[in-house]
């Protein structure tokens, strides 16, 4: 891997000052600054390229075609997609679950079936499924996780049933940083004869993916939390799943013909991208994909897991830290309270200290409930952060436990 100087050199917005401090930014989990590889991609596309896809026969149209089908075709090998007629280029994560849970879930969940999710999914893998199961007449059931933050891998097995129709579980934590034993998931629910949907937000910038060694049947991502820009992201899911999957949006580009009598479909994965798309985005994260492999995504989960490591001792070596989700295996992410000190408070103070956190729910409101707690502040790393700014941290925090104490 590259120097952590040179990576960081990378990156133009980690280097400002903010109130006067260096900018310690440790809210990756939000979104991941971005690298002048992907800011430049996204300017040259504008600058040079600006046209509609798909449509045009002039030469700037088949620039653009050609920058944003070759992003597709980079994202396919990022992930180990059979053909990148298996990936359809969404608005993020979130758009990626609500279109398998509309187009899929309406044609293959009925009155009767359950869909299984976990305990410590992000709002966006259970809201669509509660609307799914509304609809339908189906149940929505959920796996328990232990009070280290880890799926009860003996409770799955137990909910696990013929009725089971889909199991949509996080690849990795935004709220705890556990990872979840998804090879073994997806082993298991497809013996029982379900189809499994991995949540890969966090996922991606963090570990190496193979959806076809792990056999997932779909896939989400969002660009912007693996160096990409926002409003892009992918939805993978196995051609054979695709192709006998109704449209999700109507519009232009998903179709073939249509008449005031009907209308014929396009090929994969066209037919699941109605409009215009967000060719920057999707070429800005074609960028983001070049970035992570040239990194190598090894070195960075190496790198950080050192990092988590440091900051895990860190905080055992205060007792007003309680840490919230310690899973045997987790990545990148520190989520804590602090006694005495609300979550949301503590955020401002070190952010006066040029530290950024998150502080709140983090989309996961059932997660919080589990632990009792109203809120957390999460600490989240990238390639780009160092042990500095992790002392930078904890010195912050100190000082607002001192002021609250
Ligand atoms: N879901 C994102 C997070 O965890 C926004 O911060």
């Amino acid at each position: 891997m590259k120097s952590i100087e040179d990576i960081r050199a990378d990156f133009p917005a980690l280097h400002q000052q903010v109130y006067g401090k260096p900018l310690a930014y440790l809210d990756n989990a939000a979104t991941t600054q971005k690298p002048q590889t992907v800011i430049d991609a996204i300017c040259h596309y504008y600058s040079h390229d600006n046209a509609n896809v798909h449509r045009g026969v002039h030469a700037l149209s088949e620039r653009a075609t050609a920058a944003y089908e070759g992003a597709r075709r980079k994202l396919a090998a990022l992930i180990h997609a059979a053909s990148a007629r298996e990936i359809v280029l969404v608005r993020g994560a979130t758009e990626g679950i609500n279109l398998v849970a509309q187009s899929w879930g309406h044609a293959n969940v009925g009155a009767g079936d359950e869909v299984l999710i976990s305990a410590m999914e992000h709002h966006s893998n259970i809201v669509p499924w509660q609307w799914l199961c509304e609809r339908t007449g189906a149940t929505l059931k959920v796996i328990p996780m232990n009070n280290r933050g880890e799926l009860q891998m003996d409770a799955f097995a137990e909910l696990l049933g013929e009725r089971t129709k889909l199991v949509g579980i996080v690849h990795q934590s935004n709220a705890l940083g556990t990872i979840n034993p998804v090879a073994e998931i997806i082993a298991q629910a497809h013996a029982a004869g379900a189809k499994v949907l991995l949540d890969g937000a966090q996922a991606l910038a963090h570990m190496p993916v193979d959806v076809q060694a792990l056999d997932a049947d779909f896939y989400v991502t969002s660009a912007h939390k693996m160096y990409g820009p926002t409003g892009i992201g992918l939805l993978y899911a196995k051609e054979a799943l695709l192709e006998a999957m109704p449209p999700y949006q109507g519009g232009g580009d998903m179709i073939r013909s249509v008449s005031f009598e009907r209308s014929e479909y396009n090929d994969l994965p066209y037919k699941f991208e109605a409009g215009t798309p967000n060719i920057a985005g999707a070429i800005g994260f074609g960028a983001a994909a070049d970035y992570l492999q040239s990194l190598d995504v090894r070195a960075i989960a190496a790198h950080e897991q050192a990092l988590l490591d440091y900051a895990t001792s860190q905080a055992a070596a205060h007792d007003y830290i309680r840490l919230i989700g310690t899973a045997a295996h987790k990545a990148s992410v520190l989520s804590f309270i602090v006694d005495g000190v609300h979550p949301h408070d503590l955020g401002t103070i070190l952010d006066r200290e040029g530290v950024a956190i998150r502080a709140g729910h983090h989309c996961a409101m059932p997660v919080m409930q589990f632990f009792q707690v109203p809120a957390t502040a999460r600490a989240s790393f990238a390639a780009y952060n160092t042990r500095e700014e992790i002392d930078a941290l904890f010195s912050a925090i100190a000082q607002a436990h001192q002021l609250f104490k």
